[in-house]
């Protein structure tokens, strides 16, 4: 692509969300080259290729938002939040996956736009009003036919997932009225360059935003940023509110504080980037050196959350079974497969660390706070955790 420079290689990575099944093991698994690059224009941060959305979100999608009380408290707060101070009558949410914000609203209030249906499905069973379609300006459209203009519009880790901004900030632009908000919550790439955090970019994460380079996006279709909130989400997220153009609200103090923060870090700079690349491959050699150590000590690691983050990781740093024995993770749709490349068996987590483990691989770092409240057994015995950011280490 035009004005893109490549800075990092992450390897041949499988698809991040494509758990294996027992008689898919033998079968050779398909790989593609992660690459990431900066657009010098934009300032947009984006991985090469991306998949088209069919083969990564359809009816077999595994991830599940209410698997972590931290994003249901999020979701929670921030609902109570829009009540209070904006008092929607209408509320859209892109990405719904299995209704963990919108089931904070009356039924009456919300629609989910959810295109991974065994996911829709658990929102609609629950009398929710959703729909399991992709954003587009063929859904847009269809909606406002059925559905009429809505005043606020959410989604929370679904717009960097989706290749084409134009039509997405179109399409919101057909159903959003024009006094309405659009809140936008993503990984942070300031937090994603500072903390060393590479594993946030996979297949699916096909952008990772700065205020920066989103701005320069929502310019283009008469949109503006009004408010930022930092988030501790995910290992850093921004939340962004945004309003059209026309409508002449005031813009807060935090949208310029953000600017200057990415500014004076040098997102804009590509220096900053080769940096990074730089911090990336020794926090691989790091990870594996931990690795080696522990192995050759004979001492039993096991990984705790396969995130979809881990697969980047693991594939990177060709971390596999001979030095995992097993995952264990909360979620159904992830137990009894095994990991997409890297081939580590995933098992029910039993409500507890099992006596034998001696070292616990964070795959869920980003909830390392609500797993370490939860593990206080496993910590109090001497178990280890090894977690990769913001650079290697046992904890
Ligand atoms: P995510 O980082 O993509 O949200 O994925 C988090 C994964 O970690 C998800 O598969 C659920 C799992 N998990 C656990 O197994 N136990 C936990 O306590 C938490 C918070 C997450």
């Amino acid at each position: 692509m035009k004005n893109k420079i490549n800075f990092l290689d992450l390897g041949f990575q499988p698809l991040a969300n494509n758990y294996l099944r027992k008689n898919q093991l033998n079968k050779k698994e398909k790989k593609y080259r992660l690459k990431i690059g900066i657009n010098t224009n934009t300032k947009l941060v984006s991985i090469n290729k991306p998949i088209s959305s069919k083969m990564m979100f359809n009816n077999k999608y595994p991830y599940r938002s209410s698997m972590s009380k931290t994003m249901l408290k999020s979701f929670k707060n921030l609902a109570i939040s829009i009540n209070k101070n904006l008092k929607p009558k209408k509320i859209l949410e892109i990405g719904s996956n299995d209704g963990s914000f919108i089931k904070n609203f009356s039924k009456k209030k919300v629609i989910g736009i959810e295109p991974c249906s065994n996911i829709e499905k658990i929102t609609k069973k629950k009398g929710f009003n959703t729909y399991s379609l992709y954003w587009n300006l063929k859904t847009a459209r269809e909606l406002l036919k059925k559905e009429g203009k809505v005043d606020l519009i959410y989604s929370a880790n679904t717009i960097s997932h989706i290749e084409n901004l134009d039509e997405v900030f179109k399409s919101i632009n057909i159903l959003l009225n024009d006094n309405g908000t659009l809140i936008v919550e993503d990984p942070s790439l300031l937090e994603c360059l500072k903390k060393n955090t590479y594993d946030q970019f996979y297949n699916e994460h096909i952008y990772v935003f700065s205020l920066l380079g989103i701005e320069n996006i929502l310019k283009k279709h008469n949109f503006e940023i009004f408010h930022v909130q930092n988030l501790d989400i995910h290992g850093g997220s921004n939340r962004y509110f945004i309003k059209k153009k026309i409508n002449k609200g005031q813009i807060l103090s935090s949208v310029n504080k953000q600017r200057k923060k990415e500014l004076s870090y040098g997102i804009q700079k590509i220096s900053t980037y080769k940096k990074f690349a730089k911090r990336v491959k020794s926090s691989k050699d790091e990870l594996k050196r931990i690795f080696s150590k522990i192995s050759s000590k004979n001492k039993k690691v096991i990984g705790y959350g396969v995130t979809a983050k881990s697969a980047t990781i693991l594939n990177y740093c060709k971390i596999g079974k001979g030095l995992i024995s097993y995952f264990i993770d909360t979620t159904k749709d992830k137990q009894n497969k095994y990991t997409p490349g890297t081939k580590i068996p995933i098992l029910k987590y039993q409500g507890f660390i099992q006596k034998d483990v001696d070292f616990v691989f964070l795959g869920a770092w980003n909830f390392q706070k609500e797993i370490f409240n939860k593990e206080k057994k496993f910590i109090k015995r001497g178990g280890k955790f090894i977690i990769h950011t913001p650079r290697p280490k046992i904890l």
